[in-house]
C-alpha cells in the first residue's frame, strides 16, 4: 500500500494470506478450537454467501429467509476478554485459514489506532472513516457477481478500547463519541455494499461496549485465562523435547493456577512470554533447563492482573 508522508500512517503492514507464518502461529494457540471454526465459517460465509445458498437448497430448500438473515449480518466479529488471552494472535492468523477454506487470498488491513487523533477534534472520525472507505474500496475490486468472490479483507481494529466504550459514558471524550460513530457508519456501509470485506475488533472492555456496535456485532467472542487442562496442553507442546516428567508438568501446571493466596491463575502469555523464555534465560548458556527450577520460578512469580474496567 502507498503511503503519503505527510499523513499519519493508517494501516500497519498488510498481511496477506495464505502465510506460512501465520498458519504456524495458529496452530500453537490452545484452546481454540471452537472460536476458530466459528470465526473461520464466519468469515468464510462473507467471502462465499454462494456457498451458504448451495448448501441450503441442498438440506433446507424451503429456508430461504433463514440463510438470508445470515448473509445481510453485519460483517463485524468482537474479541474481547482478559489481556495476554490470545485476541491478537488470533485475530491476526485467523485470515490464513480462511484462505485456505476457501481457496482465495484474504488481506489483513490492521488498522493502527496508536497513531490516531491525539484528542484533536475530527481526527479519530478522520482516522476511522479513512479505513473503512480504503477497505471498502479493496474489498470492492474483489467482489464478484456469482459464486466466489476473488479474495476478501479483513480489517482489523486492535485495541479498540476507545472505540468499543459507550458513547453514554460521560467521561467519552466528544471526540471519541464521534470515532464511535464512524465506525458504526463504517460497519453499516460495508454491510450495505455486499463487499467481501469483515471486521475484526479487540477489546478489553466488553462492558463499556456501546450498544450500538454490540447490536450489530454478528458474534461476541470473550477470551479467559486458560484452565488447568489448557494449561497442561501448553505446557506439553512447550517444553516438548525437554522429557519433564508427568508430575513435573501437573507442579507446573498447579504453581501457574489459582491459589489460595490469589484467585487467578497466568494468563496464556504469562506461561509464553514471560516464564517459559525465563527459564530458558537462566539456564543459557551453561547448564540444561532443571525442572525443578522452572516450578520454583513459577511459584514465585505473579500472574498479570485480571483486567480491571477502571
Ligand atoms: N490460546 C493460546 N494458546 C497459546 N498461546 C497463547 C494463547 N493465547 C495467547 N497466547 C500467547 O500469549 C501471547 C499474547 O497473546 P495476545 O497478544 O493475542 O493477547 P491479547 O488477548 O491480544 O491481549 P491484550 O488484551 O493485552 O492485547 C501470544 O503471542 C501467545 O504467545
Ligand atoms: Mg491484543
Amino acid at each position: 500500500m502507498s503511503h503519503n508522508p505527510n499523513q499519519p500512517r493508517l494501516f500497519e503492514r498488510a498481511t496477506e494470506f495464505p502465510d506460512p507464518d501465520a498458519q504456524d502461529r495458529l496452530a500453537r494457540l490452545v484452546g481454540m478450537d471452537d472460536k476458530i471454526h466459528t470465526l473461520a465459517n464466519l468469515l468464510g460465509v462473507l467471502v462465499n454467501p454462494e456457498g451458504l445458498r448451495k448448501w441450503q437448497q441442498k438440506h433446507h430448500a424451503d429456508a430461504g429467509p433463514l440463510v438470508d438473515s445470515v448473509i445481510r449480518r453485519p460483517p463485524l466479529v468482537v474479541l474481547s476478554g482478559d489481556v495476554g488471552s490470545g485476541k491478537t494472535e488470533l485475530a491476526e492468523t485467523i485470515g490464513d485459514r480462511v484462505a485456505r477454506q476457501q481457496k482465495i487470498p484474504v488481506t489483513l488491513m490492521p488498522l493502527s489506532l496508536a497513531s490516531r487523533g491525539k484528542g484533536m477534534v475530527g481526527e479519530m472520525t478522520q482516522l476511522v472513516s479513512s479505513a473503512f472507505e480504503q477497505a471498502l474500496s479493496v474489498a470492492e475490486k474483489l467482489k464478484s457477481e456469482r459464486g466466489v468472490a476473488r479474495g476478501a479483507v479483513i480489517l482489523l481494529v486492535d485495541e479498540a478500547d476507545a472505540l468499543a466504550q459507550s458513547r453514554e459514558t460521560d467521561q467519552m471524550h466528544h471526540e471519541d463519541k464521534a470515532g464511535v460513530n464512524a465506525f458504526i457508519r463504517g460497519i453499516d456501509r460495508l454491510a450495505n455494499s455486499g463487499v467481501p470485506a469483515a471486521v475484526i475488533m479487540c477489546t478489553n472492555r466488553l462492558h463499556a461496549l456501546d450498544p450500538a456496535v454490540r447490536r450489530r456485532a454478528a458474534e461476541i467472542m470473550v477470551f479467559s485465562r486458560p484452565t488447568t487442562e489448557q494449561r497442561l496442553s501448553l505446557f506439553t507442546r512447550n517444553l516438548a523435547g525437554l522429557q519433564f516428567s508427568k508430575s513435573e508438568l501437573t507442579a507446573l501446571v498447579q504453581a501457574t493456577g489459582e491459589t489460595t493466596k490469589r484467585d487467578h491463575g497466568f494468563s496464556y502469555s504469562d506461561i509464553t512470554q514471560r516464564l517459559l523464555p525465563a527459564a530458558v534465560l537462566e539456564a543459557y548458556p551453561d547448564a540444561p533447563i532443571r525442572a525443578a527450577r522452572v516450578i520454583e520460578m513459577a511459584q514465585s512469580m505473579q500472574p498479570t492482573p485480571v483486567y480491571q474496567a477502571r
